[in-house]
């Protein structure tokens, strides 16, 4: 069964919002919409169920995507046909992260933004980010390419940034030369 989520589209304001910490123990409205969102995503990369409920393949959400204002965001990465590492990651934060930038050549996607967007946006290559999980146990993760580029996306939607806000409008593919493309 697709869990039943509703994603805010780009026009909602909240999507704007700064994220609020999250305290433990976990509220269980905060746990259902976390493994809500990871069973979404992962039914979405599956062919046989994006295809019958209609769903656009994504890689992450975050928890802002429901309309709820708290730090937290889900990762699904296929790391092999049919078989998916879940991500939950929560009050996250950037400890450090390296100086060479990459980009989607293809473009960023994100399911609030309905809509084809090209042009560029910045990310680290590989960044190490320090987060808590379920039961509050602080954990690091080390995160390179399409991961860590799937991280910093969902870690700007904490502070209210969509990636279409991080793209020029008159030079879509501005700073390009300067960043390699994955
Ligand atoms: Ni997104």
């Amino acid at each position: 069964m697709l869990p039943k989520i509703k994603i805010l589209d780009e026009k909602n304001k909240m999507l704007h919002m700064v994220s609020k910490d999250i305290t433990f123990p976990l509220d269980n409205k905060i746990k259902t919409a976390l493994e809500d969102s990871l069973k979404y995503l992962e039914m979405s990369q599956i062919e046989k169920y994006s295809e019958k409920y209609h769903l656009r393949p994504g890689m992450g959400l975050a928890l802002i995507q429901l309309g709820i204002p708290k730090r937290a965001f889900v990762v699904v990465d296929e790391v092999d046909e049919g078989k998916f590492e879940k991500y939950i990651i929560i009050n996250p934060k950037i400890i450090s992260h390296s100086e060479e930038l990459i980009y989607v050549e293809e473009g960023e996607g994100c399911l609030s933004v309905n809509r084809p967007v090209d042009g560029v946006v910045a990310r680290y290559a590989r960044i190490k980010v320090e987060a808590q999980d379920l039961e509050g146990n602080v954990c690091t993760y080390r995160l390179r390419e399409d991961l860590s580029v799937a991280f910093q996306h969902e870690l700007d939607h904490l502070n209210g940034i969509l990636f279409v806000d991080k793209i020029d409008k008159k030079d879509p593919f501005k700073g390009k030369d300067r960043m390699r493309a994955i």
